[in-house]
C-alpha cells in the first residue's frame, strides 16, 4: 500500500510532516470580538493539530474591519490581534504541525450575520452594525447590500492592508500565508468578469482583472522573508457561462508562480448565487489537476475529500500534491489519526496516549 498522503512536503525549505491539511474554516465565534482569537480557537486549532493534520490554515482573517464577513471574524489589522494569535501558533507548533493563516477581504460579501447564526442570516441591518461594503464595481451580490466601487486610493489601501496583515502574521509566528482570492470575496470579485465591470486598468482583460491580486502578492512578498511560503486560494471556475474559466485560472496561477507564490489552493464557485455546482466526492479535484498540469505549480485539492483511501489516491497518483479536508476534520478531529490507521501508517508524532487508543 502506498503512503503518499503521509509523506512530508517541503515548500521554500519549510518541511511539513504530511500532505493531509486542514483548509481555512471561519468559526464565527460569538465571543470573538474585535478580531482577536479566544479560547475556542486554541481548542479548535489545537485539536486539529493533535488529530494528525500536517498543516492547518487558520480561517479567513480580515485585513481591515470592513473586510470581515461577519462581526465575529478574526482580524489582523492591529497588534492586539497579532498578539492574540501567538498562543494558537505556539500550541499547534508544540503538537508538531505547521500553521498558516488565510488573509482575506470579503468585499461585497462582507457585513453579514454570522453564518448559521440564529435568529437571522444574510445582510446585517444598520441597527446591528452593518457597514458599507466595497467591491470592484457597484454591483450587489444577490440579497446583500450594494457595495461602493473602490477608487485608486481605496485599491492602494487594500494592498497596504494585506501587506501589513502579512507582516503581523509572520511576527505572530505563522509558518506560511494564504491570500484568499476565491469564493466571491474581494480579490475574486476583481478576477471575475461577472462582478468586475471596470473600464480602468483593473477591469476588462484577464491581465487587468488579475492586477490587484498580483499587486497584493507583490506587496505581501515584499514584507515577508523569502523563507515564508505563500499560497493563494482561487475559485478555478464559477460553474456558469461568462465566469472565470479553468484556463484563465491556470494563466493567473502561472503569473502567481512568477510573482513568488508557492502553492495554488484550488477551490471553486462563490461569486454567483445558485450556480449549478456538481457537488460530489472530490468534485473539485479535476480543477486542481488541470491547474497543476498547466502550470507545474504545487497544488492543493479540496472539497468532499472525506475518505482516507480517496485522499491517498489523489496524492499517490499525482492529481494534487496536498489534500485539504475540511468538514470531515470537524466531524472527526482525529481524522488524521484515523486515516493513518486505515492506511496502516505509523505516525511517529502521535501523542502516546493516542497511540495506545489507535493500536488495535
Ligand atoms: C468554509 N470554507 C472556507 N473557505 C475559505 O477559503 N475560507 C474560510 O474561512 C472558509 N470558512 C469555512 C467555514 C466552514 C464552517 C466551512 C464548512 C467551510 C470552505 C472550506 O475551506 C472548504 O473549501 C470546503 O468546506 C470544502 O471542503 P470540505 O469541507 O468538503 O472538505
Amino acid at each position: 500500500m502506498s503512503h503518499a498522503l503521509f509523506e512530508p512536503i517541503t515548500l521554500r525549505g519549510l518541511e511539513i510532516r504530511n500532505r493531509l491539511w486542514v483548509p481555512p474554516m471561519c468559526q464565527y465565534v460569538v465571543e470573538a470580538r474585535d478580531g482577536v482569537p479566544v479560547p475556542w480557537h486554541l481548542m479548535h486549532y489545537g485539536s486539529l493539530a493533535r488529530g494528525g493534520a500536517g498543516a492547518i490554515i487558520v480561517e479567513a482573517t480580515g485585513v481591515v474591519p470592513e473586510g470581515r464577513i461577519s462581526a465575529n471574524d478574526l482580524g489582523l489589522w492591529n497588534d492586539a490581534q497579532r498578539d492574540g494569535f501567538r498562543p494558537v501558533v505556539d500550541l499547534v507548533h508544540g503538537l508538531g504541525a505547521k500553521i498558516g493563516i488565510q488573509l482575506a477581504h470579503a468585499g461585497r460579501k462582507a457585513s453579514v450575520y454570522r453564518e448559521w447564526g440564529v435568529p437571522r442570516s444574510g445582510a446585517m441591518s444598520p441597527e446591528d452594525g452593518a457597514w458599507q461594503t466595497v467591491a470592484p464595481s457597484a454591483v450587489a451580490f444577490p440579497g446583500l447590500a450594494e457595495p461602493v466601487a473602490l477608487d485608486e486610493a481605496g485599491i492602494a489601501g487594500v494592498v497596504d492592508a494585506f501587506a501589513a496583515a502579512a507582516r503581523r502574521a509572520v511576527d505572530a509566528g505563522f509558518d506560511f500565508l494564504e491570500i484568499h482570492s476565491a469564493h466571491g470575496y474581494l480579490l475574486h470579485e476583481f478576477l471575475s468578469p461577472l462582478s468586475n465591470l471596470r473600464t480602468d486598468e483593473y477591469g476588462g482583460s484577464l491581465e487587468n482583472r488579475a492586477r490587484l491580486l498580483l499587486r497584493v502578492v507583490d506587496a505581501v512578498r515584499g514584507v515577508i522573508e523569502d523563507s515564508v511560503p505563500l499560497s493563494v486560494r482561487l475559485s478555478a471556475t464559477e460553474w456558469v457561462d461568462g465566469g472565470v474559466t479553468v484556463e484563465e485560472t491556470s494563466q493567473v496561477v502561472t503569473w502567481l508562480g512568477q510573482h513568488g507564490v508557492d502553492l495554488a489552493d484550488i477551490s471553486s464557485g462563490g461569486n454567483v448565487a445558485q450556480a449549478p455546482i456538481p457537488v460530489g466526492p472530490g468534485y473539485q479535484v479535476p480543477l486542481a489537476t488541470a491547474v497543476k498540469q498547466a502550470t507545474g505549480l504545487t497544488v492543493a485539492a479540496v472539497g468532499m475529500i472525506d475518505e482516507p483511501f480517496q485522499a491517498e489516491q489523489i496524492v499517490a497518483t499525482g492529481l494534487a500534491d496536498i489534500v485539504l479536508v475540511g468538514r470531515e476534520f470537524l466531524r472527526d478531529t482525529s481524522f488524521g489519526l484515523h486515516a493513518a490507521e486505515r492506511l496502516k501508517v505509523q505516525l511517529p508524532y502521535v501523542p502516546y496516549p493516542y497511540q495506545r487508543a489507535f493500536r488495535r
